[in-house]
């Protein structure tokens, strides 16, 4: 059984050692689809030396146990206990060498954890805990061994026989079979171990590390994708460079391979040298990817690539300790992504995506610290929280300690703990111990969950030119924890005189005046600061960069927003003040219909749009962000009690009002962008399109919209501009959508990444008949429950965003999904568990809804043999 169905909860403060040493692991593969073998043998040594035997105790689920042997001897079911997911051999004596056979059933396997079968070729996932579903084996992270893999398999069924490290030998046997053997010098924990045995073609290249090691890089995709690798490849030889330039970081073995899989619960898995792939975070061509699309590969190329230090050479000693390395290596995936591409556009796209999902999950039933202390299962916790806030406060080191100091402590961190499974403590002692500065009090941000709520005021004295900015940081109490503490929060600050410029800023305690940004360190709960020499009543630029993961109150007149969003040097306080302006329109806006009173379009907001728009210096991609609206979840989050349709109205009504008033700015800004030059790949070009597509999503509300939609995509040469045009003509419910879609359906019928942006088109459209089309594409031929593209693309879309067709008044959209979740849970429950997180918020909505939804929360809990990860989340959101 697993820990989960159990219900069990596992805490942190329970850690203890594994008693053994396992410093080698052979293992040996007979692999077949319906019927796999493994043959393993490892010995353990005790670490305690004064003692002379001890329990062994194995991790293993759904393995059919063939043999078992402890120093050559046979061991019968009476010479060990088998109970729920471990094995215990008692009193095994402190040198034992243990030899298990298995038989696993990897076409069965629906979970995607452990062997499974995706298209014609097998692979493996481990982490978190899927190695215990290969063979019998201490399945955590702090048992690192060495492993020899040797594969047996059909030839001609089988021709590519992957695993981790070096090829040390390879054969033909009798039969038209073969073995490939492979050998990875690095220990690791065993969630890094993988697999992969099937017909797949390659691309490849070399690289060449700055110490002269060459390496090859081999990328192994399904033979049809083979040309859809190139930007992939481009994206690793880059990071690879990157962390060399920026990190002093080296690729340590004479190979690297990625291997593309359309199955797959995840983005992407780090594997030592054998990373897999969700071939979303592989493959593209510009007539199958977006802009988007292509970044996300290079950012996840990226991040992968990055856990082979932060992750790999270091790992966690145990599940608790995940940010240790996620938030860490998102952290350095985004500093990659800034400096290949554009800094400011890269930031404020960590910054929505942080304030729109990891806000929401940390005021919610899921609330946890970045290390939490408590789980039920481990899957369940690879959340926004670990990993997007997780990344803020690696970066919040970065930005007290500044770039050098940072590396410092990542030098120390490397020195300390290479070969480790060490804890965030021994982070933050590195980070501390080589910058002699006490980061104690800094630490609270791994163990309190929350956002800490900063509220700000001001008090200028024009007779002493002083002018003082009073600061409290509160953090609500959370669902999981009551008591909160002053954080240690960076802030980041300017002053704007009236006409745009920037003040020098001298605080009254001394230190020279500062042209420009001022880092301030906030340690109590209140804290002022007052500055001296400040000619006039100044607009606050506060918290520059984001400098720290908060909710920023401070009661900003439109006239002060109006100056931030056209003078401020920080491109995060610009575009959140253009954020906030809009934002707080469309609130407006809502309550006003809530009242039954006419909508109507702020003089402030059209202002500030007519200069966005206007703005012919400033990076395309950064208007483009400025202008695209807070989606409705965000808006959302900013009410006492929801109200969907409000929103889902105010929000339309903002929209369309801007771009009526602003028709002949969207078009001839429109024009300029659409200028018929062919695809490029290049940044700039990517910022053109960003911005052409906002313009045409204004326009579309316009009566020349539909027109310039199907001219669009008439003449487009790329996905970005074809999948803007097709899905503006499906928002706006054009007759020109049905050809369209049916067209495009047509022409990638056979491609299933391509289809997964068709059904997201579908499953987004806002409003009641969209369940019935969710109901009907659940039919096609391209859509399977069976894969996690395909349930993210149309589940997932459909209840996490598409506010009016979930929350439909009648529960008509609740039911529909809960019914998902249980049939999901049967077949993957970590798919199923991220489904079921849909009704997380439940608590937020009017009465009727609440009721709706928590019927069928209820329902869900009911179910019986309902596995340990759906039971967690729909328990949590009850409780
Ligand atoms: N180690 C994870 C992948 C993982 C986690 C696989 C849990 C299975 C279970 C990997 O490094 C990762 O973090 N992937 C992210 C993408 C990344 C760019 C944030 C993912 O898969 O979403
Ligand atoms: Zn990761």
């Amino acid at each position: 059984m697993k820990d989960g169905i159990s219900g069990k909860l596992i805490y942190r403060k329970n850690y203890t050692d594994y008693p053994w040493n396992v410093d080698h692991l052979e293992i040996y593969f007979d692999i077949g689809s319906e019927n796999t073998t493994v043959r393993a043998e490892m010995e353990f040594l005790l670490k305690d030396t004064t003692k002379t035997s001890q329990d062994i105790v194995l991790n293993g689920v759904d393995l059919q146990l063939l043999s078992l042997s402890l120093n050559g001897d046979l061991l019968s079911s009476a010479d060990y206990a088998v109970e729920g997911e471990t094995l215990t051999i008692p009193n095994a004596p402190a040198s034992s060498v243990i030899k298990t056979e298995v038989r696993i059933h990897p076409a069965n396997n629906s979970a995607l954890e452990g062997l499974y079968l995706s298209g014609t070729f097998l692979l493996t996932q481990c982490e978190a805990q899927g190695f215990r579903k290969i063979t019998w084996f201490p399945d955590r992270p702090d048992v690192m061994t060495t492993y020899r893999v040797t594969l047996e398999a059909d030839k001609s069924e089988f021709p590519i026989l992957l695993s981790n490290g070096n090829q040390k030998g390879s054969g033909d046997l009798a039969g038209g079979r073969h073995w490939v053997c492979w050998e990875d010098p690095f220990p690791k924990p065993s969630y890094l171990f993988a697999l992969v045995a099937g017909d797949l073609a390659l691309l490849e290249d070399h690289f060449t590390t700055r110490s002269g090691r060459d390496v090859v890089l081999r990328i192994y995709v399904e033979a049809e994708n083979l040309d859809r690798c190139e930007h992939a490849m481009e994206s690793l030889i880059n990071a690879m460079r990157w962390d060399e330039e920026r990190f002093n970081l080296e690729y340590d073995l004479d190979i690297y391979h990625i291997v593309a899989t359309n199955d797959f619960n995840m983005g992407a898995m780090e594997n030592k040298s054998l990373n897999i792939f969700n071939s979303k975070y592989v493959l593209a061509r510009p007539d199958t990817a977006t802009d988007a699309d292509y970044q996300g590969i290079e950012g996840v190329i990226g991040h992968e690539y990055f856990h082979n230090w932060t992750g790999n050479r270091v790992t966690c000693r145990d599940w608790f300790e995940l940010t240790l390395k996620e938030g860490l290596t998102v952290f350095r995936d985004e500093e990659f992504s800034a400096d290949m591409q554009s800094r400011a556009v890269k930031r404020i796209r960590v910054i929505r995506d942080l304030r729109s999902r990891q806000f929401p999950e940390d005021d919610g039933p899921m609330s946890h610290p970045i290390r939490p202390d408590h789980y039920v299962e481990i899957n369940n916790f690879y959340t926004a929280t670990v990993y997007q806030k997780g990344a803020t406060i690696i970066r919040m080191y970065h930005t007290l300690l500044g770039e050098a100091g940072f590396q410092k402590g990542m030098k120390l961190y490397f020195e300390r703990h290479d070969g480790q499974a060490v804890t965030c403590d021994d982070f933050l002692a590195a980070m501390a111990d080589a910058n002699d500065v006490n980061l104690d009090r800094f630490g609270r941000w791994y163990s309190q969950s929350g956002t800490p709520q900063v509220h700000i005021s001001d008090h200028y004295d024009a007779a002493t030119q002083e002018y003082t900015l009073t600061l409290e940081q509160t953090t609500p109490a959370t669902h999981d924890q009551k008591n909160k503490q002053a954080l240690v929060i960076p802030f980041a600050v300017g002053l704007l005189a009236a006409d745009g410029r920037e003040l020098p800023l001298q605080l009254k305690t001394g230190q020279d005046a500062v042209k420009g940004t001022r880092l301030l360190l906030m340690e109590e709960k209140h804290q002022e600061y007052t500055f001296i020499n400040i000619p006039e009543l100044p607009v606050p630029s506060l918290f520059r960069d984001y400098s720290a993961p908060v909710k920023i109150f401070y009661p900003y007149t439109p006239e002060q927003l109006a100056t931030l969003i056209t003078h401020d040097s920080d491109a995060f306080v610009k575009w959140d003040a253009a954020q906030r302006m809009a934002q707080s329109a469309i609130l407006e806006q809502c309550q006003r219909h809530a009242k039954g009173l006419a909508m109507r379009l702020d003089e402030s907001l059209l202002k500030a749009f007519r200069g966005i728009l206007s703005d012919r210096s400033a990076d395309p991609a950064l208007l483009a962000e400025a202008m695209n609206l807070p989606d409705e979840d965000y808006l959302a989050e900013q009410m006492e009690v929801v109200d969907v349709d409000g929103i889902h109205a105010a929000r339309r009504f903002i929209k369309e009002g801007l771009a009526s008033e602003l028709k002949v700015l969207f078009a001839e800004r429109y024009a300029e962008l659409n200028d018929g030059q062919p695809y490029r790949k290049s940044s700039r070009a990517m910022a053109r399109r960003a911005l052409k597509n906002v313009c045409l999503s204004y326009l579309l509300d316009t009566e020349t919209g539909e027109s310039l939609g199907a001219a669009q995509l008439k003449s487009s040469d790329n996905m970005t501009d074809t999948l803007a045009a097709i899905q503006g003509l499906v928002l706006i419910d054009s007759a020109l959508a049905g050809t369209a879609l049916s067209d495009f359906e047509s022409e990638w019928r056979a491609d299933p990444l391509v289809m997964d942006k068709w059904f997201i088109m579908q499953a987004i459209k806002p409003g009641l008949g969209t369940l019935n089309k969710v109901r009907e594409l659940m039919q096609h031929e391209a859509f399977s429950i069976q894969n996690p593209n395909k349930v993210r693309s149309l589940l997932g879309v459909f209840s996490m965003l598409n506010p009016t067709g979930f929350h439909a008044a009648d529960g008509s959209g609740y039911a529909f999904h809960a019914d998902r979740v249980i049939e999901l849970d049967g077949l993957n429950p970590q798919m199923a568990a991220r489904m079921a997180s849909a009704f997380n918020r439940w608590k937020r909505y009017d009465e009727d809804r609440k009721a709706l939804m928590k019927t069928q929360l209820q329902r869900i809990a009911a179910v019986k043999n309902l596995s340990g990860d759906v039971s967690e989340i729909v328990n949590n959101a009850l409780r």
